[in-house]
């Protein structure tokens, strides 16, 4: 079990990773119709220019005798409270179900977290839907704690999805 940067010959294994991971682990908490709606296609194509331009920040993926099993992305502050603090975000966490509950999505965040300890961030934070239990109780066990922030979006008309925000101080 090891974790490397992914890359852009990994487009559509991420894009089948992200569909299927937002599918189950969604179930109950965004509309059915919603996450049926999900295209592996269009996900694809954003993750061929993701990885060609490696903007936005960093793609690290996880993977077990060469099968990719999950990915996280990671980068600067996109909240504007946090923006002048040196601080990262965690933006996304998304392991293939067939492999939920093996530590891969633990062994992702633990990247993030070195990581940020090596670049001298003193705070990791990252938001996760106030109903996603199996992603707060993985957070929590890590050390992550509600910061007491919370947000709703609208995912679609008339359907709002509430998060919260969660902190890990890093470094000294
Ligand atoms: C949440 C998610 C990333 C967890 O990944 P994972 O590889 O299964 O996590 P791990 O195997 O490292 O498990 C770590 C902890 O997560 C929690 N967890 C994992 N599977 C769980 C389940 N089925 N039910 C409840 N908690 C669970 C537990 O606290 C677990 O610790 P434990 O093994 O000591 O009990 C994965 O389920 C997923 O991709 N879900 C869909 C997308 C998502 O919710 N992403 C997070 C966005 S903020």
């Amino acid at each position: 079990m090891r974790t490397r940067p992914a890359e852009p010959r990994d487009a559509t294994i991420l894009a089948q990773i992200h569909v299927n991971a937002w599918r189950e682990g969604y179930k109950g908490i965004m509309p059915a119709d919603y996450l049926a709606a999900l295209s592996i296609q269009e996900r694809e194509a954003q993750w061929r220019s993701a990885l060609s331009e490696n903007g936005l920040g960093s793609y690290q993926l996880a993977e077990f005798r060469n099968e990719v099993t999950g990915f996280c992305i990671y980068g600067p502050p996109r909240d504007e409270t946090l923006s002048t603090r040196n601080c990262g975000e965690l933006l996304a966490l998304n392991i293939s179900p067939d492999h939920w509950g093996k530590g891969f999505g633990t062994l992702l965040v633990q990247h993030v977290i070195e990581h940020a300890t090596s670049s001298g961030w003193d705070t990791l934070y990252l938001w996760v839907l106030k109903k996603n239990t199996r992603a707060r109780s993985l957070y929590e066990k890590l050390g992550f704690e509600f910061d007491g922030t919370e947000k709703t979006e609208q995912l679609a008309p008339g359907f709002e999805l509430s998060e919260v925000r969660y902190c890990l101080p890093v470094g000294g």
